[in-house]
């Protein structure tokens, strides 16, 4: 070969790879640096950002950044931009792989075309594929209007990846930005959503639309802001001030899940002694049963580190949800919260924990349910919107979950709700109970008053009978006589007690009878 023909050879592979370096450093650039300083002026990262903050340092690997595009109408002809509005590919956080898309804002305002939905789908479909979790970061004004039906498609095509990724493969969604019309069904059909505090909102339909056909008037933020999403309509399972803080509570929250239906979630070893006591629990439970405690109190005081990943903090905060570690090992919490209705189950709570039952049972995490419910709140309200059913949500949750069961009963458990509360009745593995508490049908006091209504009106014999009650009724030990309870324990020794309860449990097998699926009072 002449020495010109090598030069020629040589000179054009740095060509190519220079254009390679060009494209890539055009898709990298997004919508450009007006639009990324107007994302930065908001108080927002952008979508690289974003990615680079959730994972570990140059873990990320991306595909798709050449996609782009085939929009012909409405001047899109030519208009595009390498990546079409998301970011997609995989990286590691703390070391286990993850599949992660961003939408990006300043491409088209991250919204959906058909050939941006196939990115998605395609990420979705290698999550699966390879059991590893798929996080979304979600920032997008809705379906690219100048595409039409397309992208209606494209919707549809993320959502059947939602519903068959379920139960597979953990799928988290974080709402960075906006989320408007059907485009919030993808983050609704995944495991967890969270959202970032004044600059995400989601809504079906936005303020316009409501005021044109409801006459109501309401903000974006009043509308589905994180507030809004967090407290009253249980959307989100949290919220966060800013994306960093999002992102980084995100890195923390991977590592309590599992990769995958298949595996547990992994260990974290832990210097927190297995033998702690706790002795603030021998008096925690007020002498007056009337009066509250703070559930939190017991949750922290038994967990690794005294470290409790509460979600839906500010929703139905009558039952507490979330993640603790004993001995290293990850744990869901279910638990009566005795400051918030004095923890009855209504419908909210009902719901609440009922799903995250689900998500534990389905990704084979360890439940603990720390049970102090005087019953199932009564009323018209909670009839009329259906208790029945939304408590049959739970009851049903705990019935059918395989997963390791611990129950520990504090105080009260008192008629259905002593049932639903993961008894020993719905396949609890290990049940106890502290020496102050009270399984019984109901309170001393409404039982006496039904039993004795004829003595109604002689107070003295009226407190006699509901002392007998309460002799009678108000303790663990006729539960711990008919095997109800597997033990009544001190409660200093709680934390040590639950940990060998669950170790013991690690190679538990249970299977349900075989079926397609059961039928979840929805
Ligand atoms: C194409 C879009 C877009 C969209 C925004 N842009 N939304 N382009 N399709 N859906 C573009 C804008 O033209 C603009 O382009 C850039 O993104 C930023 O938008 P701005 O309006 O300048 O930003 P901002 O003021 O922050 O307002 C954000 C917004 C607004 C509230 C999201 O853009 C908006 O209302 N967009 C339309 C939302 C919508 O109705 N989407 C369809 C919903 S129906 P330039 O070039 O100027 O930067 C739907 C159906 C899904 O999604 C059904 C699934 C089953």
């Amino acid at each position: 070969m002449a020495l010109w023909e090598v030069c020629v050879i040589k000179k054009s592979s740095r060509e190519i790879i220079l254009e390679l370096q060009s494209r890539r450093d055009k898709a990298r650039l997004g919508g450009g640096k007006k639009r990324i300083d107007k994302q930065h002026s908001l108080g927002k990262l952008t979508a690289r950002e974003r990615i680079i903050t959730l994972l570990d340092q140059e873990s990320f690997e991306e595909t798709d950044m050449f996609v782009v595009h085939r929009i012909r109408d409405f001047g899109m002809d030519g208009n595009t931009i390498p990546g079409d509005g998301v970011i997609t590919g995989s990286g590691k956080v703390n070391g286990r792989l993850i599949y992660v898309y961003a939408q990006d804002f300043t491409v088209f305002g991250g919204s959906l075309s058909s050939d941006h939905a196939k990115k998605i789908v395609k990420i979705m479909k290698l999550a699966i594929q390879n059991m590893a979790p798929i996080v979304g970061l979600n920032d997008s004004g809705g379906a690219r209007i100048q595409e039409g039906v397309e992208s209606l498609g494209g919707y549809a095509d993320v959502f059947l990846q939602n519903a068959l990724a379920s139960g597979v493969i953990p799928q988290i969604s974080m709402i960075m930005g906006p989320c408007a019309g059907g485009a919030v069904y993808s983050p609704a059909m995944t495991d967890f959503t969270f959202m970032v505090k004044g600059t995400s909102y989601m809504f079906v339909t936005g303020p316009d639309v409501v005021k044109t056909v409801t006459s109501e008037e309401v903000t974006a933020e009043e509308l589905g802001g994180a507030e809004t999403h967090t407290t009253i309509s249980s959307v989100a399972d949290g919220a966060f001030n800013n994306d960093v803080e999002a992102l980084t509570v995100l890195r923390k929250f991977i590592t309590y899940i599992p990769s995958n239906n298949a595996e547990s979630a992994p260990l974290r070893k832990t210097e927190d002694s297995r033998k702690r006591i706790s002795l603030a629990l021998d008096t925690i439970i007020p002498e007056n049963p009337n009066l509250p405690y703070d559930m939190k109190e017991l949750i922290l005081s038994i967990a690794d580190q005294y470290d409790f990943f509460e979600l839906q903090e500010n929703y139905a905060k009558n039952i507490l949800i979330g993640f603790i570690r004993l001995d290293g090992q990850t744990i869901g919490v279910v638990a009566n919260q005795p400051m918030v209705l004095a923890g009855c189950l209504d419908i909210d709570s009902s719901r609440k924990a009922a799903r995250f039952v689900r998500f534990c049972d389905a990704f084979n995490i360890p439940i603990l349910t720390l049970v102090d419910v005087p019953g199932f709140m009564p009323g018209t309200m909670q009839e009329y919107g259906g208790i029945i059913k939304h408590g049959a949500k739970l009851l049903f949750a705990y019935a059918e979950a395989t997963t390791p069961k611990v129950t520990l009963i504090t105080r009260k458990a008192y008629g259905g709700a002593y049932d639903v509360m993961s008894s020993k009745h719905l396949r609890g593995d290990a049940n106890y109970a502290w020496p102050t508490a009270e399984i019984a049908v109901m309170g001393a006091k409404g039982a006496v008053e039904i039993l004795f209504r004829n003595e109604l009106d002689d107070p003295q014999k009226i407190e006699k009978r509901t002392l007998d009650y309460e002799e009678r009724f108000a303790n663990p030990f006729i539960a711990a006589e008919r095997g109800f309870l597997d033990d009544v324990i001190i409660p200093n020794n709680s934390r040590f007690r639950l940990i060998q309860a669950f170790s013991k449990l690690k190679n538990k097998t249970q299977s349900n009878p075989k079926k397609k699926f059961g039928n979840i009072p929805l």
